[in-house]
């Protein structure tokens, strides 16, 4: 099973990390035969499990039932859960709140913010819980962005993300993820962080990693297909194509095929 230490060896190495969400066994395991090194369970699962508009109904309960879904399916892949919104808003509740997730089966669990999170982020690995910060387009926030939009596009903005970076990893975050940032930021953060994986959804070409939403690769989403994802589906046919759709992924990653500067924003930087 791949560990933490195993993605701070591929960031020293240049071996680039694949990840890609799931919330089911089935799903999991044709990623553990894709070789798919890295899954998070995340609280996208509200709109593309649940039907819902945005991930803010997701409860705790539901995390913890798809993170022992996902593990149960998947022996190789490192596996990390989102909490879920207001999950972590008290130290208390995010102690309890990453013991159920972790129980589960998770490796690492993933919040949303920035330099505000550094109280939780400090107890939760005082306690033995890996923590990745999601940072840029953070979902759980989408009434204060006012909708999904592109982070971090001036210089003013870019260093302010910065900085909660720096703040994030001094407190302890042993991951970062970035959503939605120009490709020169996801460029910059991960170059400044040598010792920390930074994970990449519509960050640019330079992240360690990169993460896409599953069924958003394999073609299911019927709606606004956002300028990061590939369909990674279309070449593939027969028996094995969904697995033969997380071969590809897995590779192009690994290849640095994908992403493009076609897959990527670009800011005033
Ligand atoms: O919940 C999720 O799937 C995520 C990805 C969009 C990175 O946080």
């Amino acid at each position: 099973m791949i560990s933490l230490s195993d993605l701070r060896q591929f960031k020293q190495q240049g071996r680039k990390i694949s990840c890609l969400t799931c919330y089911d066994a089935s799903m999991a395991k044709a990623m553990e035969l894709a070789e798919i090194d890295s899954i998070l369970v995340g609280d996208s699962l509200g709109m593309v499990i649940q039907g819902h508009d945005s991930t803010l109904p997701v409860t705790v309960a539901d995390m913890a039932y798809h993170t022992a879904a996902v593990r149960r399916g998947n022996q190789h892949a490192f596996v990390m859960t989102d909490l879920p919104f207001l999950a972590y808003a008290t130290l208390e509740q995010t102690i309890e709140n990453a013991r159920t997730v972790m129980q589960a089966g998770a490796q690492m669990i993933k919040i949303e913010g920035g330099a505000w999170l550094a109280d939780v982020i400090q107890v939760l690995t005082r306690n033995g819980v890996p923590v990745c910060v999601h940072l840029g387009l953070t979902p759980q926030s989408v009434h204060v962005f006012g909708g999904y939009k592109v982070q971090g596009k001036t210089r003013e903005a870019a260093d302010q993300l910065i900085a909660d970076c720096q703040a994030v990893v001094d407190a302890g975050a042993a991951m970062l993820l970035l959503e939605c940032v120009p490709a020169q930021l996801g460029k910059e953060v991960a170059a400044l962080f040598p010792q920390i994986p930074v994970i990449g959804i519509g960050a640019g070409v330079d992240t360690d990693g990169q993460v896409l939403v599953v069924q958003d690769m394999l073609g299911l989403n019927a709606g606004h297909v956002a300028k990061f994802v590939r369909n990674f589906m279309q070449d593939q046919s027969g028996a094995t194509a969904i697995q033969d759709a997380f071969k590809a992924f897995h590779s192009e990653v690994l290849a640095q095929n994908f992403p493009t500067q076609q897959h990527s924003f670009q800011g005033d930087l």
